[in-house]
């Protein structure tokens, strides 16, 4: 008995940020969406609880997280605990979501985790429920749960869905050496101990999605961890820079990276800038369109 759940990358096309709370944790105004590139999870039936990962070839194994703290087993204990059921159960996931990129790639595989073990063993979780498992998990996966375009406020883990009927096309150049989401909050705090308690609103970015064109969002895109990020990696300003001059529309760091991403105007736009991305000796460019679904059973 196994089944199989596929999640996808998101992006923050507008990432608010406001000061630090009480809690340590940031006051976000995000707009998240899924792009089409995507981690496979299966779940099969057996006595006890483990995971393997296999990468694609642009991923380096070793960047993975393994043993008990991996996301996947963790999401898998606190659900077995909310339902009252032992955890067990073997999981494989196939990731192709760049690791530590910024692209949320183990928030997607905890995302997938909670509805394989929710689907193979028919809890018949809520989705409050899931949802507020999945926000205990981390700030980014209520989600990978739900995926297309949607706002996210508190600390990104409320989530709304955000009409969004239009097709975007980006390219995203991954950086092998990872860039830590709390080492880039912690930076965002020194380079900015006067940032507002309320975060940068993403209305403009929302009224650039209703329109459906793409010079129209490029210039609304917004991202307050870009800044610190590039103050720790200005490589990362360059390749902004690069991408730009090869046709893209704009570019822009990936929630708090190293991942860069590209907003493109069309397929043809998109195929031209990862080309030049390529040849000027990126090894791994890759493009996808959003938005795309949330965790879902694909076998
Ligand atoms: O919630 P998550 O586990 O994904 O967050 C990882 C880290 O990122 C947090 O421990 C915190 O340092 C930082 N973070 C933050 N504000 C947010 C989300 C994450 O400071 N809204």
């Amino acid at each position: 008995m196994s089944i199989t759940v596929r999640a996808a990358a998101k992006i923050n096309l507008h990432l608010g940020v406001g000061r630090a709370r009480e809690d340590g944790f940031h006051p976000l105004d995000t707009v998240y969406q899924a792009i089409g590139i995507h981690d496979d999870l299966t779940l099969t039936a057996a006595d006890d609880l483990g995971v393997t990962t296999h990468v694609a070839a642009h991923i380096d194994p070793a960047a993975v997280p393994d043993g008990p703290d991996n996301i996947v087993l963790r999401a898998a204990r606190l659900l077995a605990g909310h339902a009252g059921v032992p955890a067990t159960g073997a999981f494989e996931v196939r990731k192709d979501i760049p690791v530590a990129g910024g692209m949320a790639g183990g928030s997607a595989d905890a995302a997938a985790a909670l509805v394989a073990y929710d689907r193979l063993r028919d809890l018949r979780t809520s989705d409050d429920d899931l949802l507020a498992l999945a926000a205990e998990l981390g700030s980014d996966i209520p989600f990978s749960l739900v995926g297309g375009t949607a706002r996210g406020t508190g600390r990104g883990e409320q989530v709304t869905p955000v009409e969004d009927p239009h097709s975007w096309w980006w390219v995203a150049v991954p950086t092998s050496d990872g860039l830590s989401t709390p080492a880039v909050y912690a930076h965002f705090d020194r380079l900015r101990p006067d940032a507002p308690v309320v975060p940068a609103p993403a209305e403009p970015v929302l009224a650039a999605l209703a329109t459906g064109e793409p010079l129209r969002l490029a210039r609304a895109l917004h991202n307050d961890l870009q800044e610190p990020a590039i103050d720790l990696r200005p490589e990362l300003g360059d390749l902004i820079a690069l991408g730009e001059a090869e046709g893209a529309l704009r570019g822009m760091v990936s929630g708090s990276g190293p991942t860069v991403v590209f907003l493109c105007d069309s397929a043809d736009g998109a195929r031209a800038t990862a080309a030049g991305l390529s040849g000027a000796g990126h090894g791994v460019v890759l493009t996808a369109t959003g938005p795309v679904a949330g965790a879902h059973v694909v076998a």
